[in-house]
């Protein structure tokens, strides 16, 4: 290994004013820095391995910030690198702001150790609970408290005390193996580095003093459970890159890919350019196998007696960082070590209260909310639970539309029921039965406010389309509300399962050869986007666009007027959002022409688009 003396990465959590800057800027200054001989190992390091031609890649020593840097996300999160004689820290330094559990989670996904900051005169805060269950969560097993500011209280031990005990009745239930407190003043640099003499009823280590001497790999999550746990993500297949604790690998080892399972040997290790008879955990590594057997990016090599597990569905903690709350059975990306797979939540189990952890019922979970939640994703992953293997059982959610970073999870376990459910291949399928009607199944898909008329143009159009002999389908909002979705609300997160199910109904009507129409609000572009890509070439999108003033001067069910009078919440228009339709197939402009005209017009595009032929 190039570097000698041991490296702790930490995270330091605080709320605004705590001193966190501080606290960070004060360790800086007393250990002047980063020292030369760390920059030396970097650019030595950085020849070898980096991703910067040769120049110095920092990304080394922050690798949790690669994948995120790979979809052009910037996290506001700085690292910062220090040394003293015995140890070098890289501390994230989370700026404190709305997005600060984001930039916190990120920090703490590669941190050994969290160092939680309370300000003597308030004590135990909100977030403080908040941050400490984070961390936790992320799997970091040691705490050390700074009760900073002790200057403003006297440097008073009775203070200390209080909130040592108030910390540790609250940490009672987090899995947290070791927890240490220590009073400091950041501003002054008491017990900072040196001991305080102004707080001799002290009698740890000063704040230094710990960082160096705390052992943190003796806990470590995988030396602890899984001490030969052999795990490589393949990143190319001429240059596959490990970068997990636990894994040696030595020549003439059998190895297995998953998802396939096929077998081979290693025929020769690199690290570089040099040919070696081992590797450890943590290289960046090339393997050549014995066997030519098919392996692609994202695959996973292990050892065929300990082999990780595979699932597209499986139970996870969750952090939601975004501002849009969660909605299950919307659509998401789920970036793993290894993949990034489409899917979506589709139970929420409960949220966590951060004052007592108790678990809560909960239909979405908000900004800065822990959550447990069923997920179910389009393809396979490779995983180990979280417990055993942090970086192969964590993931990071992203928001299909903006890219966006939305939300982070933890695997707790693989649910096994798809595994049981083989697809049925049918003799008479979807081409058969179309062949039969003499039509091209499809989707028409209206969307529009409520009163807009799209229930009425849809069932002229479905006449129309009867009356040449066409099979049909009009599934209509109202009426679907009335019985398979009569469970369902007006929140957004009902809006949107009330889409995704008619989606699924339409699939199987067309399935059955029926040309589908649906007339839904389907408020929401990301819901319709997902029924396009569903349908392709077979979906119509209609917006039946009538604006809201003339909707609420109609007025056809009286709602809009309750709406006004508050005993509607959630109407769409008026305290709900419609999202319009940025290129429709069709835009039929309700004010300007009646629903006569308006069905003739999607006759005619259907006809023009040839939908009306035979199969
Ligand atoms: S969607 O938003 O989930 O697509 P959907 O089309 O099924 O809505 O149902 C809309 C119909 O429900 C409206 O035409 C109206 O008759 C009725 N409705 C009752 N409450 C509301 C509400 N809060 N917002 C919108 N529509 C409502």
């Amino acid at each position: 290994m190039v570097f000698k003396k041991s490296i702790l990465r930490f995270i330091t959590c605080g709320s605004v004013d705590d001193g966190k800057s501080t606290l960070i800027g004060r360790l800086l200054y007393d250990t002047k820095l980063i020292c030369e001989d760390q920059l030396f190992t970097l650019i030595e390091e950085s020849k070898v391995i980096g991703t910067q031609k040769g120049e110095i890649d920092f990304a080394l020593l922050v690798d949790g910030l690669a994948a995120e840097r790979e979809q052009g996300i910037t996290i506001d999160i700085a690292y910062r690198f220090f040394s003293t004689d015995r140890r070098k820290f890289i501390v994230a330094d989370t700026p404190g702001h709305e997005e600060y559990t984001k930039n916190m989670a990120t920090g703490a996904s590669t941190a050994d150790l969290s160092v939680i900051l309370i300000d003597a005169r308030k004590g135990i805060l909100k977030q403080t609970k908040r941050h400490s269950l984070i961390v936790t969560l992320l799997g970091i097993k040691h705490i050390v408290i700074a009760v900073n500011k002790m200057d403003l209280m006297d440097y008073s031990e009775d203070v200390f005390e209080k909130i040592r005990q108030d910390y540790l009745e609250f940490a009672h239930d987090l899995n947290i193996e070791n927890i240490s407190f220590i009073p400091v003043s950041a501003l002054k640099g008491e017990n900072i580095t040196n001991k305080s003499v102004l707080m001799d009823w002290y009698h740890g280590p000063s704040f230094i003093e710990f960082l160096e001497t705390i052992d943190v790999n003796l806990n470590d999550i995988s030396s602890e459970t899984k001490k030969n746990a052999f795990r490589l993500p393949v990143q190319w297949i001429n240059r596959p890159v490990p970068d997990f604790r636990g894994f040696s690998g030595t020549i003439g080892d059998e190895i297995t890919t998953l998802p396939s399972g096929q077998r081979s040997h290693v025929k020769a290790i690199f690290i570089g350019d040099k040919k070696q008879n081992s590797a450890y955990s943590d290289q960046a590594v090339t393997l050549t196998l014995e066997d030519e057997i098919d392996i692609s990016r994202g695959d996973v090599i292990s050892k065929p007696s300990d082999c990780p597990e595979m699932t597209d569905q499986f139970q996870a903690h969750i952090i939601w960082m975004h501002q849009n709350e969660m909605l299950s059975g919307r659509s998401y990306l789920f970036k793993t070590c290894n993949k990034t797979a489409s899917g979506s939540i589709t139970k929420i189990n409960c949220k966590i209260n951060v004052h007592d952890f108790s678990k809560e019922a909960t239909k979405t979970l908000s900004m800065n909310e822990i959550g447990i939640a069923n997920i179910s994703l389009n393809e396979l992953i490779v995983f180990d639970p979280f417990k055993v293997n942090r970086t192969m059982g964590s993931f990071i959610i992203i928001d299909r539309l903006s890219n966006d970073t939305v939300g982070c999870g933890m695997i707790d376990f693989g649910l096994r029921r798809a595994s049981n459910i083989h697809w049925q291949n049918l003799t008479i399928n979807a081409q058969t039965r179309a062949t039969q009607k003499n039509q091209k199944p499809a989707v028409l898909w209206f969307t529009g406010l409520s009163g807009s008329g799209k229930s009425t143009i849809a069932n002229l159009v479905e006449q129309k389309l009867y009356a040449m002999g066409k099979h049909t389908y009009l599934l209509d909002g109202d009426n679907i509300r009335h019985d398979l979705n009569r469970d369902l609300g007006f929140t957004d997160g009902d809006r949107v399962e009330n889409i995704r199910r008619i989606s699924e109904v339409a699939k199987l009507m067309c399935d059955a050869g029926l040309i589908v129409l649906t007339s839904f609000i389907s408020p929401f572009y990301m819901e319709r986007k997902i029924a396009r890509d569903t349908f392709k070439d077979r979906f119509v999108e209609i917006y039946v666009d009538t604006n809201l003033e003339e909707c609420e001067r109609r007025d056809t069910k009286g709602l809009y007027q309750k709406a006004r009078l508050g005993e509607i919440k959630n109407f769409t228009g008026i305290n709900s959002p419609y999202e319009v339709p940025v290129n429709p197939d069709i835009h039929l402009r309700t004010e300007q022409s009646t629903a006569e005209d308006a069905a003739a017009i999607v006759i005619k595009y259907l006809k023009d688009k040839m939908l009306l032929q035979q199969h």
